[in-house]
């Protein structure tokens, strides 16, 4: 426990980190999906207020328990709940941190994989020469291991699966300076470029169509999504979507904002530096993000379809119409690898923040070296993981993403709000934010903390228990074939959180005995 804490050895390292553990495949691959489906320019007014009364909030409560936290060289939620909350249960109200960032590392990786892949797959021509959307979805499906038609089994995508880990693994085994601070530092910038080069390349698209379809361009897309549109602001759907995309986004309620931020030193600014990652998320997100999968969909396929596609499944846009398009470009090849590339970057960076906060809390509570915590989590993730690729087609990638990308992230907020504001105190809470702080956070800051976005949680989560959750316990709809894996799933989930929870049990039993032992010997 004496051994000294690592630190983020630059200002800018830290934010591109920070940055990079929020960008990740949900900016360029969820956010067109949710907006597509949830009414474009309906969706982004409930998205807006959503990011301005939980999200930065949300960024700036977590950065202030990190930093906090890692004074008493804690690295996640249980020890930093347990140094905030005097009472013994407060650490396993953290594993719920513990639990989500590891069980959407789990899947994350898996998709993340199959973005390395795609990219190898377009600078190699391998999807070129299929023309229609069921042919290309084909593709997916064979590369998923469901069917035979392009591949003869599972192991292509599983080789591609297998470099992912042992690339964020590798990097993790190196540590916060040498290993994620130096991947964000050369991942981040080459981020922004592609996400620019795919930017400008999707506007000089315009019209493709004009004889036929005159009005299929890339203007429409952008109206979709910009033009206000107030009617569906009555649709609770739509305002729950909104949330959901907020939190996996800026990556709030996994724990790993915290993590990282436990490696600061105790007088660095949090201030300026979690409205700094907040806007440069939003950014990538509705700047870049906004700008590439849907315009450039709605010039080849229309508004209409390209609604459709993004409501006939969460990868279609990014994994079956862009393939599609790119053939049609100029330098297409090349603007499909850049595509797939830039998905794999913003995965990278956020998945090595996944694993972070078990790696240390293996590492702090059982005082094992950094190395052999990254191996431990590396395997047994890795073990993990298998059982989403070989059941992926049964819906287990799924049921994971909501429980444990969806609906624990609010859970989590709550109670880590709850715990700022009203367990900690507003004050001592306030004081801590303001510490070392670059800028002046407006004080109506202190008032949203601790009233409005705990209430707004909450009301999102009873709402959100109501109209999906239990809808989704019950597996109203489901393929009766997929209920056993969905089952299966579950029974990952919940046996990830009673080994974590005793894990904690016996990291606290251990430490406690530790003193009493140094303090006799004394
Ligand atoms: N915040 C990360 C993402 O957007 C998890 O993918």
């Amino acid at each position: 426990m004496t051994k000294k804490r690592e630190q983020w050895g630059t200002k800018l390292g830290l934010v591109l980190a920070m940055a990079g553990n929020a960008v990740g495949l949900g900016n360029f691959l969820r956010f067109p999906v949710q907006a597509a489906t949830n009414g474009g320019g309906s969706f982004m007014i409930p998205y807006f207020i959503a990011f301005i009364l939980l999200g930065i909030p949300l960024m700036m409560v977590e950065w202030s328990i990190g930093r906090y936290g890692g004074k008493y060289n804690h690295g996640s939620l249980p020890g930093m709940f347990d140094v905030m909350w005097k009472n013994k249960v407060a650490k396993y109200f953290g594993m719920f941190g513990l639990f989500s960032s590891i069980a959407i590392l789990i899947y994350y990786t898996y998709i993340e994989s199959w973005s390395l892949g795609y990219s190898f797959f377009s600078i190699t021509q391998s999807y070129f020469g299929l023309e229609s959307f069921g042919e290309m979805q084909n593709f997916l499906t064979s590369y998923q291991g469901l069917n035979t038609s392009y591949f003869s089994s599972i192991w292509t995508a599983y080789g591609f699966l297998l470099v992912t880990f042992g690339l964020n693994f590798y990097f993790l085994y190196r540590g916060i300076n040498k290993g994620i601070e130096k991947l964000a530092l050369i991942a981040m910038p080459a981020l922004f470029i592609f996400a620019f080069i795919i930017m400008i390349a999707v506007f000089f698209v315009g019209t493709p169509d004009p004889v036929n379809h005159p009005d299929w361009n890339v203007m429409a897309g952008f109206k979709y999504i910009w033009q206000p549109d107030f009617s569906q602001l009555g649709n609770a759907k739509v305002w729950l979507a909104a949330a959901g995309q907020i939190f996996f986004t800026l990556s709030v309620g996994m724990g790993t904002l915290s993590a990282y931020a436990s490696y600061l030193k105790e007088k660095d600014d949090i201030a300026l530096g979690s409205v700094a990652t907040s806007s440069l998320n939003e950014f990538a997100e509705v700047i870049l993000g906004g700008s590439i999968a849907i315009p450039i969909a709605v010039a080849f396929f229309g508004l209409t379809q390209t609604q459709e596609i993004a409501a006939g499944g969460s990868f279609n846009l990014g994994f079956v119409s862009l393939p599609l398009i790119f053939q049609h470009l100029p330098f297409g090849q090349f603007l499909g690898f850049l595509w797939f590339l830039l998905l794999f970057i913003a995965g990278i960076t956020s998945s090595v923040a996944m694993a972070q906060p078990l790696i240390s809390f293996i590492e702090e509570q059982f005082n094992v070296s950094k190395k052999k915590a990254a191996t431990i989590v590396g395997l047994g993730t890795f073990a993990a993981v298998n059982l989403v690729v070989f059941f992926f087609q049964f819906g287990f990638l799924d049921e994971m993403d909501y429980w444990s990308g969806t609906f624990m992230l609010v859970i989590i907020a709550l109670i880590e709000v709850v715990v700022f504001a009203w367990i900690f105190g507003m004050d001592k809470g306030w004081q801590e934010l303001n510490k070392g702080a670059l800028i002046k956070i407006p004080k109506v800051y202190y008032f949203i903390i601790k009233y409005i976005t705990p209430t707004y949680l909450l009301v999102i989560l009873i709402v959100w228990t109501i109209q999906d959750a239990i809808p989704i316990l019950l597996m109203d709809g489901i393929n009766p074939e997929q209920v056993p894996y969905r089952w299966l799933s579950r029974g990952l989930m919940i046996g990830l959180m009673v080994i974590l929870s005793v894990l904690i049990h016996f990291a606290w039993k251990r430490n406690k005995d530790r003193q009493a032992q140094k303090m006799m010997e004394e």
